[in-house]
């Protein structure tokens, strides 16, 4: 699984942190249609939020063949994220805002298998992190303040999705463009429009009645709007 430089299909990637903590196994299972299984790690201290480590995500990885989608919302990603990966991680995704050294970070998450991600907060700006994308397979653009589920997306974070977008197209980076926060069937033309392929979402998928036709649903629309752009 590799990123393209031209955008193909579009990839859903539901959140867990909006199913059910009890029952991890059977709502992986109910979304086995999605792309990535999109694993959010919260620390309490990057965030304010606390929900899982590697112990459930080394669990998870043996309840479903869904490649796991780590976002590492922590403190001091650069010990922990590479050890993401080892547990069989598909994809693991840190805060730039965190990192000590995100490039050598990057390589050992590399290193351990995995595919690497970079994500920005809503008021970080991508422009200083341009170059080092280079090492990176994945950008993350936070479309909320991370940290919770059910929040309102933010369009005014898209000009980052586009320029992102615009890098890939002009050949400088080669990277899958996830958001991240209030993607629902409202808000998910405007990200695939400015140029996202990958697409999170928690309450709009656990919180529908049949989790697995709202993401054919998401993805039909992300379709159309990617064939548009
Ligand atoms: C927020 C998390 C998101 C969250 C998205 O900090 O990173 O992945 O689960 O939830 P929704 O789709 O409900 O905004
Ligand atoms: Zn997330």
């Amino acid at each position: 699984m590799t990123a393209q430089h031209g955008r193909s299909e579009p990839m859903i990637a539901p959140s867990i942190l909006s199913a059910d903590f009890a029952r991890l196994g059977e709502e992986a299972e109910a979304v086995s249609n999605a792309d990535w299984l999109h694993v959010d790690v919260m620390d309490a201290h990057f965030v304010p939020n606390l929900t899982l480590g590697l112990p459930v995500v080394e669990s998870l990885r043996r309840a479903t063949d869904l490649p796991l989608d780590c976002h590492l919302m922590i403190d001091d990603p650069d010990h922990w994220a590479p050890r993401y990966a080892e547990v069989g991680a598909a994809n693991v995704t840190f805060h730039v805002e965190a990192a000590h050294d995100p490039v050598a970070t990057a390589r050992a998450i590399r290193a351990a298998g995995a595919l690497a991600g970079l994500s920005v907060k809503p008021g970080t700006p991508l422009e200083p992190y341009l170059e080092i994308l280079r090492e990176f397979d994945t950008l993350l653009v936070m479309t909320v303040e991370p940290g919770f589920g059910g929040q309102s997306f933010m369009p005014e974070v898209l000009p980052k999705v586009r320029l992102a977008r615009n890098e890939v197209r002009a050949g400088h980076l080669r990277l899958f463009v996830e958001v991240d926060g209030g993607i629902a069937p409202e808000t998910i033309a405007a990200a695939a429009e400015a140029g996202a392929d990958v697409f999170v979402a928690g309450s709009a998928v656990y919180g529908a009645e049949d989790p697995g036709k709202a993401i054919e649903a998401l993805r039909v629309t992300a379709r159309a709007a990617m064939a548009r752009s």
